[in-house]
Order: structure tokens, then sequence, then C-alpha cells
């Protein structure tokens, strides 16, 4: 979705420059179009351009920008088309109050209308207008900037995070209800943004705002007053992510840097959480802390939904009655919930739109809730029940790729405390399983080092179709692995489950459509039976399996080797492969592979 920061107290550096470092840091938020704008004493200055962050900053170049605070904008367009007009900030008819805004205004029509009756023009298509307008009347009716803005932000209906620069204040107003926003504490400057990314090279001392909250910022002091005006004491937290986390570091893009970060991610998540005697040790889940769940239903979107699939596998086999929800759709039809089950939301962000409207509705039902999330301080973490952190670190790609990786670690070991807890026993293969874990950051090392997929990338560069197909937890991995293929390359791709093609794709099996077989080293001798069903047609099958496993390398025309481990390990392994495989062909095709066309990485809207 889009991308808010701002700035109070710039320090040695000009305002645009620090908003622009903000912004390039969020882009992976929108990307359709940027501004940003400053108060002077009798208007605000404002530049927007469509396009990404670098046509905003040649703007910039020929404009006159200046000031002590300022807010920016990078944007993922819902209401309007993502042109010069559309794009944020957006201002009153006197350009007094300038506004940026993620999320979605509920009832922006009736207030537009309201506003254009009372004589109103407006510039845009957009929800956001409708605030600067109405800010703007509150301050002709003589009121403080403060309350004119808690005034506009109580007649919003909807999620949204919003921050306003006003003329001749050296202050930005904030508010989130639903959309995330924090509060960024510096030494002689403070931030406001979407992400802890965005200010992350200036200060990693974070305030979490919640929903209802009101914020006004000036450089050395933030004042939060809650949902109902009164003065709340937030915590400020200190993340320990650094800010080279969020640099490339070297790599030509961020998410070939975040596929090469995934040994590091993974052990992260599995340190200290596996004890010497072959326990697991989940941080504020001792055993029995599962004890009265009889069943678990996970919701999640995207890559998460994914890892939730992989999960489920080992919780099925575990004996743990579990179901995973695509949380678009159980937000609108929840499954029912009994007074013991446990509704876990797999989301990296924690952000979120459909996943957190799936947890706040088993919230509703009774349901006890956990959010699995990337994010210290999300609204998945704040709002569920309990959090399980998976420890990924920031991840700028729009592609998930290392988080897919640790939210597997640490949802298997979510599964074997729960596992223990709900069954009363514990499986014999568990060791095996641990043992899998904690050699999992070298076995992934190993794939990096070992991996050559370039000449394979351009024999299958511009192809009809391609697919992907598994089963047991090789299937979330055939998935995931159509998912990153068509979300950077643009080309056509599908995961099935391998039993599932001669239902139905067969059909589109050709010489032109090569056939990515996932082996996790259980169940293979039934997916050699589907690579025969392709090959047979003449597809191309690229195999991807444990190095030992000779029959496979017998069977397909390529093939992509991992270390031989336990299938809970090797479907991690595997997507590895396959990351890389979309990742060089997105390369050849010179397609945006960060930010891909019509995504955005944290979709805070339904
Ligand atoms: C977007 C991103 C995906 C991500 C999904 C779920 O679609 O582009 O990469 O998997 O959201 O995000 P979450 O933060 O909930 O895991």
């Amino acid at each position: 979705m889009c991308g808010i920061t701002a700035v109070a107290g710039p320090g040695d550096e000009d305002v645009v420059d620090v908003l622009l470092g903000g912004l390039r840091n969020l882009e992976y938020r929108g990307y359709d179009s940027a501004g940003v704008a400053t108060p002077g004493d009798g208007g605000v200055s404002v530049v927007k351009r469509e396009g990404g962050i670098d046509d905003l900053a040649s703007a910039l170049d020929a404009a006159a920008v200046a000031g002590s605070v300022g807010v920016g904008h990078t944007r993922w367009s819902t209401h309007g088309a993502p042109t010069d007009a559309n794009a944020h900030p957006h201002t009153d008819c006197d350009d007094r109050v300038a506004v940026v805004h993620n999320g979605i205004i509920e009832n922006y029509s009736t207030l537009r209308e309201e506003l254009l009756a009372r004589g109103h023009s407006f510039t845009s298509d957009t929800d956001t207008e409708v605030v600067p307008h109405l800010v703007a009347e509150r301050l002709a009716a003589g009121a403080s900037a403060a309350e004119a803005f808690r005034d506009t932000v109580a007649r919003l209906d909807g999620r949204y995070a919003v921050a306003m620069v006003v003329d001749g204040e050296d202050a930005v107003y904030a508010a989130r209800d639903g959309s995330p926003l924090v509060v960024g504490v510096g030494d002689d400057r403070r931030f406001v943004a979407s992400d802890v990314p965005s200010f992350l090279e200036h200060t990693a001392d974070v305030v979490f705002l919640e929903d209802g909250d009101v914020v006004r910022v000036t450089a050395d002091d933030h004042v939060v007053t809650d949902a109902d005006g009164r003065r709340a004491d937030r915590d400020v937290n200190t993340v320990d992510w650094q800010p080279e986390d969020a640099e490339r570091d070297g790599f030509d893009h961020y998410m070939l840097k975040e596929i090469h970060e995934q040994p590091a991610a993974v052990e992260r998540a599995v340190n200290g959480r596996i004890t010497a005697a072959g326990g697991v040790d989940l941080d504020g889940f001792p055993p029995g802390s599962f004890g009265d769940v009889d069943d678990v239903q996970i919701v999640a979107c995207g890559t998460s939904y994914h890892a939730a699939l992989y999960a489920r596998q080992l919780l099925a086999e575990r004996g743990v009655p579990t179901q995973v929800f695509s949380a678009g759709e159980y937000a609108t039809t929840p499954a029912p919930v009994g007074d013991d089950t446990l509704v876990v939301g797999v989301t990296q962000s924690g952000e979120t739109a459909d996943t957190l409207a799936s947890l706040q509705a088993a919230a509703d039902r009774g349901a006890r809730t956990l959010a699995v999330t990337n994010v210290v301080g999300s609204t998945a973490a704040r709002t569920c029940d309990d959090a399980l952190f998976i420890r990924a670190g920031p991840e700028i790609g729009v592609a998930a790729t290392k988080t897919f990786s640790s939210q597997v670690a640490t949802l298997t070991l979510l599964a074997e405390r729960l596992a223990e807890d709900v069954t009363g026993s514990v499986p014999e293969e568990r060791a095996a399983v641990l043992r899998a874990l904690e050699r999992l950051p070298s076995d992934l090392q190993d794939v990096l080092d070992r991996a050559a997929v370039e000449p394979l990338a351009a024999q299958f560069r511009d192809r009809d179709g391609h697919f992907f197909i598994g089963r047991g937890v090789a299937y979330p991995v055939a998935l995931e692995g159509a998912l990153k293929f068509k979300e950077i390359t643009y080309e056509h791709a599908e995961g099935f489950a391998a039993g599932e093609l001669k239902h139905g794709p067969l059909a589109l099996v050709t010489p032109d459509t090569p056939v990515f077989a996932v082996f996790s080293g259980r169940h293979d001798d039934k997916t050699l039976n589907n690579v025969e069903e392709v090959a047979s047609r003449g597809a191309p099958v690229v195999g991807v399996a444990s190095e030992e496993s000779t029959d496979v390398v017998d069977a397909v025309d390529e093939f992509l080797p991992i270390p031989d481990t336990h299938p809970v390990a090797a479907g991690v392994l595997a997507n590895v492969q396959l990351q890389l495989v979309s990742y060089h062909v997105a390369d050849l095709l010179g397609r945006s592979i960060d930010k891909p066309r019509n995504l955005a990485k944290s979709v805070t809207v339904e």
C-alpha cells in the first residue's frame, strides 16, 4: 500500500533529502506516484509526480522546497489513477494544509458532497482530498491546528493513517485507525512513518501508535492522545533491526540480497528455541501453553498462506486437527470456532488487512488468537492474544523470500509445541525434525553456494506457461514457486498439487510448458508418476530434489539439487532453488524485480 514518511527537525540535512531518503526506504509499499510538502508562512509547498521516487527527485531539483518539517508519500493507487493530480500530498483550496494518507476513507463521497455544497473545489479523484478541506474549514472557524486535525479525523470512517503539515507550524500531525503508523524518536529530530525502515538510518527508537491515536510531533517532542482525546503514554521501543538490514549491500536487488540472507534469518528463527535435551523452548510459550487447544485454524495471504499450508502438513501428521484459510475468504465467511479453537494469523508485516479482519472475526467469536509475524509492534502482534516472532529482519523486496523460510522454521517449532500440548505425547520423529532445523542454515548456505540456475533460466525465459507441482510439503512449495515466478517475471505460472494434474491442468501441458517438480523425500514415487504423465506429453521437466535422489535425476531433463535432509527442511531448500530461477528469469527479462508492477508489499486494504 502507500508509504507515509514525515520529519520534524532535519538537523544539518535538507528536509527534502531526509524525506526522499525516507520515501526510498518505503518504496516497496507503493511506487506509482510520490510527493512531498513543507509548510511555510502563508502556505504549504507541494511537489508531487506520477512515477517513482527518482521522478519526484528530478522534479524537486527544480523546485524551492525548504523548511524544518515535512511530509512525504509514495502511492499505490486505490482511488483515482496514478497521475500528478492524484499523487499525495493533497491540499485545501487555499494551500494552507497538506495531507498524506494510506488506506481508505469509506465515507469520503458523503464528505466530498458536503464540502462541494459549501463551495470547496477538488483537484483530484482521491478519497484523501476531503481531509485537508475539512481541516481548513475548522481552521477558518478559529480552531487550532491540533483541534482542527482531531475534529477532522473523528469524521473519517474506514481504515487509514494520515499525516499533515499546516502553514506557519513546525509540527507534523498524524493519526491512525487500522493502518500502520510509527513515530521515530531521534536525539534532536523526530519522524513519522508507515514502517520503521523509513527512518532506521536515523533512529531505532520507535513508538508504535495504536488505533485511534493522534500525535503532534515536533523536533524535540511527541504528544500522543488516544481515541478519547486523553494524553496517552506510549512506550518507546528500541527495535533490533540494523540500518544495513534495509540496504542493498552490493546486491543488484533487495530480492537477491534477501534470498542470500536466508541462512542467517533461519538461524535467528531457530536460535535458542531448541533445548539441549531435544525439546522446544518457544519464548513465551512454555510446555502446556496450548494444553486447552482442540483444533487450529490458520489464516494468511500470499506467501504467508503457503507457509501456513506447509505447517498444516506437520500438524496433520502429528494429529492436530488443522485447517488453513485464505484470509480474504475467512474475513467474509469465518469458519465456525469452538471454545478451544486456536486461530493463528501468519503475516510477515502484521498489517495485511484481510488477515487482521480474519483474526478480528475469530476473536469476536471467542477464539484465542496468535500472530506469527516478523514485525514487533505490528497491529497483528498487538491485537492478538499472543504473538510469536519469526525474527527475519526487514524484508524490502515486494516478493517475500527470506520470510517464507523464517515462517516455516518458526511454524515448525510451533507445530512441535502444539502437537505435544494437544496430543500429550512427543512424536518419535521430533528429534529428526529438530536436527534438520538446526542444520537448515548451513544447508541453505550450501544451496546458495552451489546454485547455478542461470542456464536453466535462459532456457525457460520465454515459454507458454510454467507449471510447478509437488505433494506433501512440496505442494505449498510448488504454489510458492509459481507465485514467485508470476510476481516478478510477469510470465504465466501455476502451481498444482501433483495429484491434481490429471484432473484438468494436464490439458495445458505441451512441449512449451516446462514443469518444475518438487520432491521432499516423502511420497516421491507418486510424484515421479506425475512426472511421467507430463514427460510423455513432451513437457521439459525440472526436478528439485535431494542430490541423492537418483530416481529423480534419471526421470527429469534438468536437475536442481538440494542437500539430503528431513522433508520438513527439504521443502525450504527446494524453495530457494525456485526463488533463484524466478529471480534470474525476471532479471533476463529486465523486469522490475524489487517492485513488480501492480503489487505492493503490505496490503492494508481488504
Ligand atoms: C502481499 C505481498 C506478498 C505477501 C502478502 C501477505 O501480497 O506482496 O509478498 O506474501 O502480501 O503479506 P503478509 O505481510 O501478511 O505476510
